[in-house]
């Protein structure tokens, strides 16, 4: 028996996989996302572990007897996330998230005064990464940079209360940008840069890898047999290309979760910094990955539906099938961008609005929208040499038909459905921990069972080619004007 723990952005998700990995149980917990000034995003760290106690719990009342036999427990986690801890462990802020925009001036000091960020970190200084955020409290919490021992990545978090041990992985690990990422070692000359050492950094495995086991007061609690080992683990797309067996160069998948993201696996380091095209090391060893990474996928369509208070299921429900582009354009930077502008500043639209726009076209425009800047990652990444040919879809957003179907004609590739689509991060955590219980990662992870394959719709795929090309002028336009 193996567990995947994934601490989403929006709530922590468990999974009881059997030697086959077949789901067994599962259990879900709500996390809130904190926004103390415009631009900002924080969590308390210490809702993660009181989310990830309340899940195993949950495990263990569905299936007492399959969780005693846990041998593997593996973690994934949303990427970027400053946790900044003291001598004793203690967090000594709430957590800087991965959509948090606070540090666009210290990014642009960074990338002038530490080239490497772009060579040896292979990816733009974005406010999003860890390095700015720990630049920024340096500047504006001085207190705090100096009272900080160690620094964790969420899921490192959440392994620290699980075993005692501070250690992080590869994936996870690149997104900090302290990585050296074609060496998968922390680089010392990136670090100075934030007046940082390795003392400060947690000691590194693959992904695949055992970091350490389960401490015995928690094996006692939820009644493991014996203590399981906690595999390294991955930051939460590393770990959903696990789950969709993206492992292989070449494999891609778009995943439609708070962010929206467009993933592919590849053998070497690729950076392509030009256009804001994420690289960094896989969860499993030797390989390393691109991706393109938009802000707000399902947290726009989010947004719209507490804005017209109704649930996001509803406003895709009111959806008749897709015949055309919708009429309104929806440029979706709620937070600013990454792929392909890392723009902080910039902010959502919509543009078109008539007197007869209703909340369907409303949300038909934000779902075209997201699949638009899931075409501009598309495109970023194939500047950066790499085609994609199909892709599987993963995450939340991807229980809607429509939204793939959108999808698969505006990037104009087939897109498929696992069977288990939403729990592509946790089964690959769950993966991971079965790798590292095993001691290899052979057979372990496997492409899943398709729902659906999704074709471009040949009747679609001319009109949002058109439409996109609209689109796109948008953002110059705006910029241009001042915005
Ligand atoms: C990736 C990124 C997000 C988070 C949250 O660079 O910031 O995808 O990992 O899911």
């Amino acid at each position: 028996m193996f567990v995947g723990l994934d601490i989403g952005t929006s709530s922590v998700k468990a999974i009881l996989l059997g030697e086959d990995q077949s789901l067994v149980a599962s259990a879900t917990a709500e996390l809130t996302v904190q926004r103390p000034h415009p631009g900002w995003s924080e969590q308390d760290p210490d809702s993660w572990w009181r989310a990830c106690e309340a899940v195993l719990d949950a495990l263990k009342a569905q299936a007492p007897r399959e969780l005693a036999a846990v041998k593997g427990i593996g973690l994934s986690g949303h990427m970027h996330g400053a946790t900044l801890l003291n001598g004793d462990g203690v967090p000594l802020r709430p957590c800087i998230l991965w959509n948090d925009g606070r540090s666009g001036k210290q990014c642009a000091e960074l990338e002038a005064a530490e080239p490497a960020f772009l060579t040896l970190g292979g990816n733009r200084v974005m406010p999003g990464f860890t390095a700015p955020k720990l630049q920024w409290v340096r500047e504006n919490e001085p207190e705090i940079f100096a009272k900080t021992a160690m620094v964790l990545l969420p899921k490192d978090y959440v392994r620290f209360k699980l075993t005692g041990d501070y250690v992080g992985d590869m994936s996870d690990s690149a997104g900090t940008l302290w990585l050296d990422v074609a060496k998968r070692d922390w680089s010392d000359q990136l670090l100075a840069a934030t007046g940082l050492t390795r003392q400060h950094m947690p000691r590194l495995v693959e992904g695949s890898d055992t970091s350490g086991t389960v401490k015995s007061d928690l094996c006692a609690r939820w009644g493991f047999d014996q203590a399981p080992a906690v595999a390294g683990g991955g930051g939460d797309n590393a770990a959903s290309a696990c789950g969709v067996g993206a492992v292989d160069p070449g494999s891609a998948f778009v995943s439609l979760g708070t962010s929206g993201v467009l993933f592919v696996t590849n053998d070497r380091f690729s950076p392509n910094v030009e256009s804001a095209v994420h690289a960094f090391c896989h969860a499993i060893p030797e390989t390393w990955h691109q991706m393109g990474v938009i802000l707000s996928a399902t947290d726009s369509l989010n947004w719209l539906a507490s804005r017209l208070k109704k649930s996001p299921e509803d406003l895709t429900g009111e959806l008749r099938t897709i015949k055309a582009p919708a009429s309104v354009s929806f440029m979706p930077y709620l937070g600013g961008e990454r792929t392909p502008h890392n723009d902080v500043d910039i902010r959502a639209g919509f543009f078109g609005i008539g007197h007869e726009t209703d909340d369907a076209a409303l949300t038909h425009a934000v779902m075209d929208g997201v699949a638009f800047a899931l075409k501009d990652c598309l495109d970023a990444l194939s500047v950066a040499g790499t085609k994609v040919e199909r892709v599987l879809a993963v995450g939340g957003g991807s229980r809607s038909r429509t939204w793939l179907e959108i999808i698969a004609s505006v990037l104009d590739v087939p897109v498929d459905v696992p069977v288990d689509g939403d729990f592509g991060a946790s089964l690959g955590a769950a993966r991971l921990g079965q790798a590292a219980a095993l001691g290899t990662t052979d057979g372990v992870f496997a492409k899943p069972a398709l729902k659906a394959s999704i074709d471009p719709l040949p009747t679609l795929t001319d009109p949002y080619a058109e439409a996109y090309g609209r689109w796109r002028k948008l953002y110059p336009a705006l910029k241009q004007a001042g915005f």
